[in-house]
């Protein structure tokens, strides 16, 4: 049975995973903590901590894995899109790796790989993974999407944001409420406390199409105008706003995916990427599921934000078709 080594480097988070076909055998994902201080990803930081971290990382999970390097198939990695200079990293010990065992390389797309981290079989075999076509609504920090899968390696983009991604959407609202980088997972944390008491405007965007720059304007207004009358106006109703903002976020994303099922008539539906661990979206979604008799599907925490784990499984479907890429192969920021 096929083993898939698999790197991910595609922004601040320095990923190697191992799978043998659709089991994960390990997945080892190191957070770069270098950014914080500077409230966002600083791409020369990004590129210099994944060189430092990448041979400790794939030493990691060739152990929790337990195996050798000899014992591995392929050598996956992420392609596109994202950081140039940390994408280098990655393919570029992926590449040596592959040329050194005399081993495939296979080249996976970021956003298709987050869609197939739902297929990912636990070690006992007994987790439910949906059967194709599936429809799988990706939020991340970079993008926004609605995608069809037909199967592994057919994947077709119905719907995606024209502006910000919903995660940026999270992190731009909680930045301009004075919270740290990522905001996303804080906004999470202070609605759980609070009430959507305000209502923000729904945008109407025509198609299977996002928008959240509206949104982005009305908080900015909201926040402005409140703190004329009451300074500590934030700081007093954090949880509310916070409540508020993540139910227009939420409410956005489940029209368009209630609209995308009802056009393709399919019924079985995922969420994937790093807004995904969010936990009113997860219930949202889950809710909006049982009401329409959807089979509904949401990948482990840990697959849900960057990981390798998801370059893995799309690698191995790359693999079994003998999808290769050639040692030239370059990565690329954009898709
Ligand atoms: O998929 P991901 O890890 O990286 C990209 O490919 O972009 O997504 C990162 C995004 C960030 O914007 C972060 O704020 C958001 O996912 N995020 C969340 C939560 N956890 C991560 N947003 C809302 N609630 C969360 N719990
Ligand atoms: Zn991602």
């Amino acid at each position: 049975m096929a083993l898939i080594l698999a790197i991910e480097s595609s922004c601040d988070e320095t990923a190697a995973a191992i799978c043998r076909e659709e089991v994960m055998l390990s997945n080892v994902v190191f957070s770069q903590l270098v950014h914080k201080k500077y409230g966002g990803v600083v791409p020369e930081l990004a590129s210099r901590a994944h060189l430092e971290v990448i041979t400790p990382v794939i030493e990691q999970a060739l152990k929790e894995a337990d195996c050798e390097l000899k014992d591995i198939d392929a050598f996956a990695f992420t392609q596109s899109p994202g950081l140039i200079g940390s994408l280098l990293v990655g393919a570029g010990f992926a590449k040596s790796l592959a040329l050194a065992m005399n081993k495939p390389l296979i080249a996976v797309q970021h956003m298709e790989a987050h869609v197939l981290a739902n297929l990912i079989r636990k070690k006992e075999g007994s987790n439910k993974v949906p059967g194709f076509p599936f429809l799988c609504l990706t939020v991340s920090g970079g993008h926004t999407q609605i995608v069809v899968c037909h199967s592994p390696l057919e994947l077709e983009v119905i719907g995606q944001t024209l502006d910000d991604a919903a995660g940026e959407a999270f992190d731009k609202a909680a930045k301009m409420l004075g919270l740290p980088y990522p905001g996303g997972p804080l906004i999470d944390k202070y609605a759980a406390e609070g009430i959507p008491l305000y209502s923000f405007p729904e945008p109407k965007i025509p198609e299977l199409n996002f928008s959240f720059s509206g949104l982005k304007t009305a908080i900015l207004y909201f926040i402005r105008d409140h703190q004329k009358e009451n300074s500590d106006f934030v700081k007093n109703n954090m949880a509310d706003i916070c409540a508020s903002v993540q139910n227009r976020i939420i409410t956005i994303l489940m029209d368009k995916l209630e609209a995308a099922s009802e056009q393709t008539g399919i019924r079985n539906i995922c969420i994937a990427g790093g807004v995904s661990a969010n936990k009113g979206l997860r219930k949202a979604f889950t809710e909006l599921g049982e009401q329409k008799g959807w089979n509904t599907f949401i990948p482990p925490f840990e697959y849900c934000t960057d990981n390798a784990a998801m370059i893995a499984i799309a690698g191995y479907y790359k693999f079994k078709e003998k999808v290769y890429s050639p040692l030239t192969a370059t990565p690329s920021a954009r898709v």
